[in-house]
């Protein structure tokens, strides 16, 4: 049996329970690929899944390899793979509740794949499908955002936040972010036209109203974030179900998005990102056998950018 390093988990918990070790290479079945793994992302999610907190919602079987964002180079093809050809350079935000890319091989459906941006390398494709999809799918497919309007991102400098601010620029909207002081001139760079410091101003007390927020992080913010809104605009949670009776009681609507694989939303981002209207930036890069200390620096909230593990 072909093996491969990895990194598992046998059961939930902190991240001592992430194990760097040997495991069975994958093998690619009907419409599916096998990619040899250049980088892979981490996001919230790795270890959020780690920790057990979505384990009711992706019933996933143990033992599992995380991490679901992946750049690398297509290795071979199963059978009835039709677009796809071995040795193309590719990204993906593969199916979450299947083995992720913490691993030298991953095994991804060819309808969840697109060939990489060419313009970058591994490293920064590997930082963009989670958390690029997840900008697109809440600002485009569910937030209809159009030129001229206005939108409220919270944690802008983050994963999400910074490439939202961008696609919404890119769209035409006027964007106004939240971050700590240290991140204001990062975001300004971005485009950002207003930036608020949530950690000495009420942001509802300095915003005019928007047409849509974006929350990525739930709670307080998400309960503070209603004030903020225009008549009909649209408060949309990537962190937690805002609620149906007080969007309602408010005049407003409301939605929770949870991210899916689009390989034609990743190839339209390729795009974008060759044509430097989107920057992807990484701030820390790690080896695979360091995964652990990645999901410690994520987990501590105030990632600038994505944090990527190397894998060739
Ligand atoms: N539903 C879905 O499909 C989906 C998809 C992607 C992500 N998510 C979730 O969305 C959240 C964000 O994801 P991410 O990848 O962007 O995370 P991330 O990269 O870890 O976000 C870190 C950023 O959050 C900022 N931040 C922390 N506290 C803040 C506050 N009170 N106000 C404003 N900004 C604050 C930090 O900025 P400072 O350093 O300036 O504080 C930092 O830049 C996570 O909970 C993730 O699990 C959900």
């Amino acid at each position: 049996m072909k093996t491969m390093k990895a990194v598992c988990i046998y059961s939930y918990g902190g991240p001592g329970v992430l194990k760097y070790e040997d495991a069975p290479r994958p093998h690619p079945r009907e419409g599916e690929v096998l990619v040899r793994v250049h980088a892979a992302g981490i996001n919230p999610v790795d270890w959020k899944i780690r920790e057990g907190h979505l384990k009711e919602m992706l019933h996933h079987t143990l033992p599992l390899i995380l991490g679901w964002d992946v750049s690398g180079v297509v290795e071979t093809l199963g059978p009835e793979v039709k677009r796809l050809k071995s040795g193309d350079e590719i990204f993906s935000r593969p199916d979450i509740s299947r083995d992720g890319a913490y691993a030298e091989f991953i095994v991804i459906k060819e309808s969840e794949v697109a060939l990489k941006p060419t313009t970058i390398d591994h490293i920064h494709a590997a930082a963009l499908p989670l958390a690029s999809l997840t900008a697109w799918q809440t600002l485009f497919d569910t937030g209809n955002l159009a030129a001229g309007q206005r939108v409220l991102i919270h944690g802008g400098a983050g994963g999400v936040g910074h490439l939202a601010v961008q696609l919404a620029k890119w769209k035409g909207a006027q964007v106004i972010a939240t971050a700590s002081a240290h991140n204001h001139d990062f975001l300004r760079k971005l485009g950002a036209d207003q930036i608020i410091d949530y950690k000495t101003v009420r942001f509802e007390d300095v915003v005019e109203p928007v047409d849509l927020v974006l929350d990525t992080l739930g709670g307080e913010i998400q309960e503070r974030s209603w004030k903020t809104l225009k008549p009909g605009g649209i408060l949309i949670s990537i962190a937690s179900p805002p609620s149906a009776e007080i969007a309602k009681a408010k005049g407003v609507r409301q939605a929770f998005v949870f991210t899916e694989p689009n390989a034609e939303h990743l190839a339209e981002i390729a795009k974008l990102v060759d044509a430097e209207k989107l920057k992807v930036i990484v701030e820390t890069i790690l080896p695979l056998s360091d995964a652990t200390r990645g999901q410690e620096l994520s987990e501590h909230g105030h990632t600038r950018g994505k944090i990527v593990l190397r894998v060739i």
